[in-house]
């Protein structure tokens, strides 16, 4: 895997947290490439669990070198709680975290902006938005300005006067930054630099996505995205590696479909099916705590994740989340105005209002989370793998039953 970029290929929430952090024994580097901390991966070690926002989740290996590149913004406030409540528990921060001097920062007027404007979106309101936006309009600041009194004040001044943030404290804010920017400097690097060094040199780098396709902000749900470049081609801008030096890339989906937030959902499960599904699969925001929305597994917007993004292999995670289901209902396609769409509309009325086309498959109604190896599976979930492979045309190369470690398995052949 001498380049390998792991994607949500849904709404995010995949369980792409415990994945990479399977896939991390086998890399040299870990690297998060966009988002913030809206992101919440969760990893199980034992009977310890970590939920990471901004870190990449290989830092839970020894010796791994994590990176936050170009592309994340990021929540100082927020980055040095994770670094000193990972440190609190053991892990080792300092020579293994490098931060891109170039990413954006999120200021508090950002936060309070998201809180504002974000509620029809229902955004995590950690002030992401707001930051890429500064970000494109120009006006961002970023890492290395933390460490120049001249420019964080010539920038914080400007964003702050020019706007009329008048409830915002110039003094306070220029102070606590720097003081941000005092401990956090350690870390800065020039990522594109490292990474690119690395590759020469035959490194593994796996590049860690938040979110998930269908949140990215060109190829999702828009306007209920999310404000950053959540596929593949993020990895790319949002770290400066070449898409040259790509070999692969993994996609995660969840054995059913989930959201959080609003936004079209065409395979959203009724009031019943909902509850049963969310507390057996523990479907509540890793970052928020909002109950997830949940559905049927959608192929329709898994195949449009699969091409977005180039994958050629995907992972399927919760599947003993399905363990009580009698029936289990695919979507193959949805039907509107007398039309079926076989492929994701970009009209946001179509996903709205749109009826589902489903196949039904017998359910296994056995427990699979003990299950080690594929050929222990029961026959009705080899079916229900099978189907995926087949509608999707890709390779399901992992399978997960469980939020442990040890609940995943490689599959060779289905
Ligand atoms: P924002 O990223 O906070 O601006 O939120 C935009 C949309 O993306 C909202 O619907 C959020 O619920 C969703 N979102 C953001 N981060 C995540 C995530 O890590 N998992 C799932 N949904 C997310």
């Amino acid at each position: 895997m001498p380049c390998t970029i792991i994607v949500g290929a849904q709404w995010g929430d995949e369980g792409k947290g415990k994945i990479i952090d399977i896939l991390a024994k086998e890399a040299d580097i870990i690297v998060r490439y966009q988002g913030g901390n809206n992101a919440g991966h969760t990893v199980v070690i034992g009977d310890e669990q970590f939920v990471l926002h901004l870190i990449p989740s290989g830092i839970l290996h020894k010796g791994k070198l994590c990176v936050i590149g170009n592309g994340v913004v990021v929540d100082p406030e927020a980055l040095l709680n994770e670094i000193e409540d990972l440190r609190r528990r053991g892990i080792q921060i300092d020579g293994n975290l490098i931060i891109s001097e170039a990413s954006h920062v999120i200021f508090p007027y950002h936060k309070v902006i998201d809180k504002r404007r974000g509620a029809i979106i229902g955004t995590t309101g950690k002030g992401i938005g707001p930051c890429y936006v500064d970000k494109m309009a120009r006006c961002g600041i970023r890492m290395i300005d933390l460490i120049n009194r001249n420019t964080l004040k010539k920038k914080l001044l400007a964003n702050l006067r020019g706007r009329g943030y008048k409830e915002f404290d110039f003094d306070e804010i220029y102070r606590k930054y720097l003081g941000y920017g005092r401990r956090i400097k350690k870390y800065l690097a020039n990522v594109s630099l490292v990474l690119n060094e690395a590759i020469r040199n035959n490194r593994r780098i796996l590049f860690e996505g938040a979110q998930g396709t269908l949140l990215d902000v060109d190829h999702g749900t828009y306007p209920y995205v999310t404000s950053s470049s959540a596929t593949a081609g993020g990895a790319l801008t949002g770290t400066g590696v070449g898409p040259t030096y790509i070999d692969k890339v993994i996609g995660v989906v969840k054995a059913y479909t989930t959201r959080v937030g609003e936004g079209p959902f065409p395979t959203e499960f009724d009031k019943i099916l909902m509850e049963k599904i969310r507390s057996k699969g523990k479907e509540f925001g890793a970052t928020t705590g909002r109950p997830r929305r949940c559905g049927w597994f959608d192929a329709v917007i898994v195949k449009h994740a699969i091409m977005v993004n180039g994958i050629s292999e995907i992972v399927v995670t919760k599947l003993d989340v399905l363990d009580e289901m009698k029936k289990i209902k695919i979507c193959t396609g949805y039907k509107y105005n007398g039309r079926i769409y076989r492929y994701f509309p970009a009209d946001i009325e179509i996903l709205e209002r749109c009826s589902c086309i489903y196949e039904e498959l017998p359910g296994w109604m056995e427990d699979t989370s003990s299950v080690t190896r594929y050929a222990d599976l029961p026959k009705n979930t080899k079916r229900y793998l099978h189907r995926l492979s087949d509608l999707l045309k890709i390779k399901i190369s992992m399978v997960s039953v469980g939020s442990k470690r040890k609940q995943a398995f490689k599959i060779e052949r289905l």
